[in-house]
């Protein structure tokens, strides 16, 4: 293969402390789709993504989880890859930081950093945030984390420090010579700023917790987990393997092309990454490419927030196809997005079902009508209109301009562009009326027909082409049925108009996109209840800090046992109008809870998930119905001081009015519920504030 023709993109490597989203699977399909332009167009390609599994975030989820950090890193790896492999991603390599390889890479990376004089012993004393796995400059005790917002962790420790302020020079140096190795240009004004502001040397390792890669001959301390992480984009293509193969693949493959990631972690792959390069003496990725968010309801779609969708939810009902472009073409890349249902259905139905299913479908059922199923001979002379060398000029435009939008990441516009070409296509069918040529007699007629069918199909062609690492499922049916065979071997780069085979014959001619209607959206959200971890369990206030204490650590916010599965919790609600998730306290105050006691308790018939309590609130005994049934014996709650959220609306759960909310905990993937209580003795109906 030709070296100068190789391309290596990376996806973040995934937390493992979360299970997949919508969120994971845009980076993921966004890689995919360039991943795959790129082998079509015959470079030697190699994709990687894989999940980062050390750090404190996870050894406490698998705490709380009740299992071993490796068990717990285990399962979720296993849930990401099997969701990869269910949309068809790809990848050519999983990497898994847990692994000989990547430990082995890691370490060869430190003892380089350390030769060459760039890691030094100091003690740090400040503040940490455990969830970003991040230390928070100027912070004091107390002080929220600048950028998720939950309380950062004091923390007093020896730490190995990587000489990052001798590196702001050479970083901007390389920014104003590199101008698109970060992009877009929002992000590289961000980071230049950040480096201008001054670069302090980082702690690259911590020795209060063990879940972690050892370092070269200090093995009570273990790397700081964004180093263990970024270096993976080097140890999965051979970096400190010992085997020739693998040092060949190095050599092949590094420097990446694109790290593709989210706008938050942006600094860690333009600042502090090229900076462990350089001290490393590796050659440096040649882009950086940061996606905006996906939101939902608002705001950016985590766990924490609660407000996550699982792709599965989509794909099952609607393929993966009708996730990747909605993906792809509603979301200006770059910038935030938002994700519905209602709104994958509606571009499904109007891009797909209608412009391309309906130019496919009608443009292939008339050849095999009129022409026995051999793509008719366009006639040069006789039955030569305009009208087909409009379409011709645009489907030529149409591939330059596509492949120029397309690699510079606009993959809306691009879309946009082939799609234009779609609409031109059915307007052009319309007004050529082929149905009504082909019940005119004569040869000029027969001729006419060939060429306005041959002109079609030459477009359809053209479209499919360029669409396939977008759609690559339905691109592959369609070429199929224009009787070309299998689309992942033709040339992209050799894309020209006039290249349908006259005379070919076509394949079978099936619908590729059923359309969607009221129902497909239905299921879709019955899908997504039925993946939420407990039926009536839902995730707390949006992006609120988590209060430390017993049953709700940093990165874990307490969650509240059921008011119903489809219901949020009305500070949820308020909160989804601030943009950054932050709620106000008047906000806050708009949520009522109290103290209640449990005075009857008993399990709801034909629901395993829910108890029907009678509470008394002080003021009244009030009837809520609540998803803890599983982690709860009825019995057991009578007399019990529980949290109530009191002045949420009622709501009908298996025909029984609910009347508030009480507050849990929720532990886990599972989301078991753990309710929540007090230490000392407090009087019932008393308000909590
Ligand atoms: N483990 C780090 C990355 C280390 S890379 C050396 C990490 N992991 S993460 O699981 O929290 O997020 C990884 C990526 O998932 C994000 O950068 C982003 O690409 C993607 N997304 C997670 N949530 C998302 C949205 N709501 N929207 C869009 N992308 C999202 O950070």
């Amino acid at each position: 293969m030709d070296k100068g023709k190789k391309f290596y993109i990376t996806t973040p490597i995934y937390y493992v402390n979360a299970r997949p989203h919508i969120g994971h699977a845009y980076t993921t399909i966004v890689c995919d789709a360039v991943a795959r332009r790129k082998r079509l167009l015959g470079y030697d390609t190699f994709f990687l993504t894989g999940t980062d599994e050390h750090g404190q975030k996870i050894e406490r989820s698998a705490g709380a989880a009740g299992t071993t950090a490796q068990k717990f890193a285990d399962s979720v790896a296993a849930e990401f890859r099997a969701l990869f492999e269910k949309m068809g991603i790809t990848y050519n390599d999983f990497i898994r930081t847990t692994e000989p390889r990547h430990k082995q890479g890691a370490q060869e990376l430190w003892k380089r950093l350390q030769e060459k004089g760039f890691i030094y012993k100091g003690t740090y004393t400040g503040q940490y945030c455990v969830h970003d796995e991040a230390y928070i400059d100027g912070a004091t005790p107390g002080d929220p984390c600048p950028d998720c917002g939950r309380i950062t962790e004091t923390v007093s420790e020896e730490n190995y420090y990587f000489k990052l302020s001798a590196f702001a020079d050479k970083l901007l140096k390389h920014y104003q010579q590199n101008p698109y190795f970060i992009r877009p240009e929002t992000r590289r004004n961000e980071v230049i700023a950040f480096v201008k502001g001054g670069l302090r040397d980082l702690s690259v390792s911590r020795s209060t917790f063990k879940w972690g890669i050892p370092v070269p001959g200090d093995p009570k301390h273990v790397m700081y987990v964004w180093l263990d992480a970024l270096s993976n984009y080097c140890t999965a293509v051979g970096l400190g393997s010992k085997e020739k193969e693998e040092q060949e693949k190095f050599e092949r493959y590094w420097p990446a092309d694109v790290h593709m990631i989210g706008k938050e972690i942006i600094r860690f792959h333009a600042v502090y990454w090229p900076a462990f390069l350089m001290a490393a003496e590796l050659p440096l990725p040649k882009a950086v490419i940061a996606h905006g968010w996906l939101l939902f309801e608002e705001s950016k779609m985590s766990k924490s927030r609660g407000n996550i969708v699982r792709a599965e939810s989509v794909i099952d009902v609607m393929g993966n196809d009708a996730l990747r472009y909605f993906l792809l073409r509603e979301i200006a890349f770059g910038q935030d997005g938002s994700f519905s249902f209602d709104a994958v259905v509606q571009r499904y139905n109007s891009d797909l079902a209608n412009d391309l299913g309906n130019l496919s479908s009608r443009t292939l059922t008339m050849i095999n009508r009129y022409f026995g199923g051999s793509v008719p001979y366009p006639s040069p002379l006789v039955a030569k209109r305009d009208a087909d060398d409009v379409i011709r000029d645009q489907a030529q435009n149409t591939i330059a301009e596509f492949n120029q939008l397309f690699d510079e990441y606009q993959f809306n516009r691009a879309l946009e562009c082939a799609w234009t070409l779609v609409a031109s296509v059915n307007k052009y069918l319309v007004e050529q009326e082929p149905w009504i040529v082909a019940e005119k007699e004569g040869e000029e007629n027969k001729a006419r027909l060939a060429t306005i069918l041959y002109t079609a199909a030459e477009a359809l062609r053209v479209v499919t082409a360029l669409a396939f690492p977008v759609l690559p499922e339905s691109a592959a049916k369609i070429w199929v049925q224009l009787g070309l065979g299998d689309i992942t071997r033709f040339n992209l780069a050799d894309l020209k108009w006039g290249q349908l085979p006259l005379g070919g014959k076509l394949g079978k001619v099936e619908p590729v996109f059923p359309r969607a209607d009221k129902s497909t959206i239905e299921r879709m959200q019955q899908m997504e209840q039925e993946r939420k971890p407990a039926a009536a369990a839902q995730t707390s206030t949006a992006a609120a800090p988590a209060p430390a204490g017993e049953g709700a650590r940093p990165g874990q916010p307490a969650t509240q046992a059921a008011h119903g599965p489809t219901e949020a919790a009305p500070a949820a609600k308020a909160a989804a109008t601030a943009p950054d998730g932050k709620i106000s306290i008047d906000d806050f105050l708009r949520v009522e809870m109290r103290v209640g006691q449990v005075k009857h308790a008993e399990k709801v018939k034909g629901a395993d998930k829910l108890l029907r309590l009678e509470v008394d609130i002080g003021s009244e005994v009030r009837q809520v119905v609540a998803g803890i049934a599983l982690a709860y014996e009825p019995e057991k709650l009578i007399g019990r001081k529980v949290v109530i959220v009191a002045n949420l609306a009622p709501r009908k759960l298996r025909g029984l009015e609910s009347n508030g909310m009480i507050v849990a905990a929720s532990i886990g993937d599972e989301g078991k519920p753990v309710l929540a209580s007090f230490l000392e003795d407090v009087p019932v109906g008393a308000k909590l504030k």
